[in-house]
């Protein structure tokens, strides 16, 4: 049966490719989401994308997550450093959930060091720009695919 996966992109990440570079990379997030999605299409997997700068769009769609997803793929943005919100709304709906970061946050500002989603995501990539969103789909992948076998 084909693993239905979220995708969820955080605050001003819409502006990838122009925004700090340097810190982020050059790909947009078209890129990607492109490289998602081919990814996910060799491992017989539907992920659906979303990117907000709203709280409460993101806490809504993890809601409704619930109802037909398998797992979320989320890079939080700077909500990672504060949102107890959001941390309440993944632990509250049980989907395996791994959290992805472009940059290393553990080598940058002390405000970024800090997750506090962290402790309710399965784990946590951080530091291989779009790879870690990529790596972070390969292991929710395997996790799920255990769970099932
Ligand atoms: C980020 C790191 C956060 O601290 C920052 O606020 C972001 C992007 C990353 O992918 O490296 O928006 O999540």
């Amino acid at each position: 049966m084909t693993i239905k996966i979220l995708i969820l992109h955080g605050p001003n990440l819409n502006l990838l490719g122009s925004r700090e570079p340097e810190v982020y990379g050059r790909f947009t997030l078209t890129d990607i989401n492109n490289k998602l999605s081919e990814q996910a299409a060799a491992a017989e997997t539907a992920v659906q994308f979303l990117q907000s700068n709203h709280e409460g769009e993101f806490i809504d769609a993890i809601h409704e997550a619930r109802n037909w997803a398998d797992g979320i793929l989320i890079n939080p943005g700077a909500f990672t450093h504060y949102s107890y919100a959001l941390r309440d709304a993944i632990a509250s709906v049980e989907l395996p959930t791994v959290e992805v970061h472009l940059s290393n946050i553990h080598a940058r500002e002390t405000f970024r060091q800090k997750s506090v989603l962290a402790a309710v995501c399965m784990g946590q990539i951080s530091g291989f720009g779009w790879r870690s969103y990529s790596l972070g789909l390969q292991a929710l992948l395997a996790e799920i695919k255990e769970k099932r076998a």
